[in-house]
């Protein structure tokens, strides 16, 4: 059998852009392919004829292997080259520097603020159990409370989810460590929210918590005031209202002037003209109780809020999806700043 045609065109098939090797490989080199083929002949073929024409064809197998790896090699090398042949004329590429995150940013500002009065930092992990999560903060097994957030639960069996608040940490802390406890937590937190401009299945929260003997509303009080004017400035007027945790007995939010529409009306304020910024209260007995602190010695606060939401009203961003997003031009915004810009 004849295979000078099949070797011409091994030889001949062009091969210098990355398509020819492609279109080449499927030909000579992969199943279905030409040669491929004649292989499949070799078997139906009388016996005696067998050795001759496994060889040629082990012969023109090497060759495209050959072929195609010597171009592959020259390919790679022309691309390796091609830049130091470019028009040296031709304007250099602008080099632009990473820059933090605006979500990172402002969690740097509110840890930095906290710090500067005793605040230091704990963590806990984001797949959580039922205990940290609800049954340690006093939610009881069918508290309406549950409904409250709408967990993502990874084994509903072994009670596993991804936590609803960084009160979990709270909880992991006050468990392991003796009062004095005063400690700042953020993380990343999850609900199962449909996504909008106002609502996104994560988000990040910062908790504070302090506990030790004598500690009062009014402390809370003027902690969370300091905290506001320190991030938003002296004159941001602030509204508490009472609410409701399982978490914390005296629980309250605290409410800041819209600083978006500046009190006009405007989506991001309901057209009230204020903006919830955190939720806070006095630490439940029972809480004390759950992680082995002697509620009869010790007092304490808590407080929880959305760094989003911070962010959003420092900076004015109309749609939380902007921080998820990571868009060039949005995060160019803050490129270069270690604190939050002002
Ligand atoms: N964990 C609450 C929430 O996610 C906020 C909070 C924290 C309230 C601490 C009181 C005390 O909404």
């Amino acid at each position: 059998m004849d295979l000078s045609a099949v070797e011409k065109a091994i030889l001949e098939a062009p091969l210098s852009t990355p398509e020819d090797l492609l279109s080449f490989q499927k030909n000579f080199l992969k199943k279905g392919g030409v040669l491929d083929g004649y292989y499949g002949l070799l078997r139906t073929l009388p016996g005696a004829e067998r050795p001759a024409f496994g060889q040629a064809l082990q012969r023109l197998r090497a060759l495209a292997e050959e072929r195609f790896q010597a171009a592959q090699v020259h390919l790679r090398a022309a691309e390796a080259i091609r830049p130091t042949l470019t028009d040296p004329t031709f304007p250099a590429f602008t080099i632009s520097p990473g820059g933090r995150h605006p979500l990172s940013l402002v969690e740097s500002q509110i840890v930095h603020i906290f710090s500067r009065i005793g605040f230091t930092l704990a963590d806990g992990p984001e797949i959580e159990d039922d205990w940290h999560n609800f049954s340690a903060l006093n939610f009881e097994p069918d508290h309406p409370a549950r409904d409250m957030q709408d967990t993502f639960f990874i084994d509903p069996a072994r009670g596993l989810l991804l936590r609803t608040h960084t009160s979990t940490i709270q909880v992991r802390v006050m468990e392991r460590q003796k009062p004095p406890i005063r400690i700042l937590a953020p993380g990343r937190v999850y609900r199962h929210e449909t996504i909008s401009a106002r609502a996104h299945v994560y988000f990040h929260q910062i908790e504070g918590l302090y506990v030790a003997e004598g500690v009062s509303a009014a402390d809370l009080k003027a902690t969370l005031e300091y905290f506001v004017q320190a991030f938003f400035g002296t004159d941001t007027p602030v509204r508490w209202r009472a609410s409701y945790f399982p978490f914390t007995e005296m629980s309250a939010e605290l409410d800041i002037a819209c600083l978006i529409c500046h009190g006009e009306g405007c989506p991001v304020c309901k057209h009230t003209g204020w903006v919830e910024v955190l939720g806070c209260g006095m630490v439940d007995p029972n809480v004390f109780q759950a992680c082995g602190i002697d509620p009869e010695k010790y007092t304490g606060y808590a407080f929880g809020m959305g760094i989003e939401r911070l962010a959003q009203l420092k900076y004015q961003i109309p749609d939380l999806r902007l921080f998820s997003q990571n868009h060039y031009r949005f995060l160019a915004n803050f490129q270069g700043y270690d604190l939050p810009p002002n």
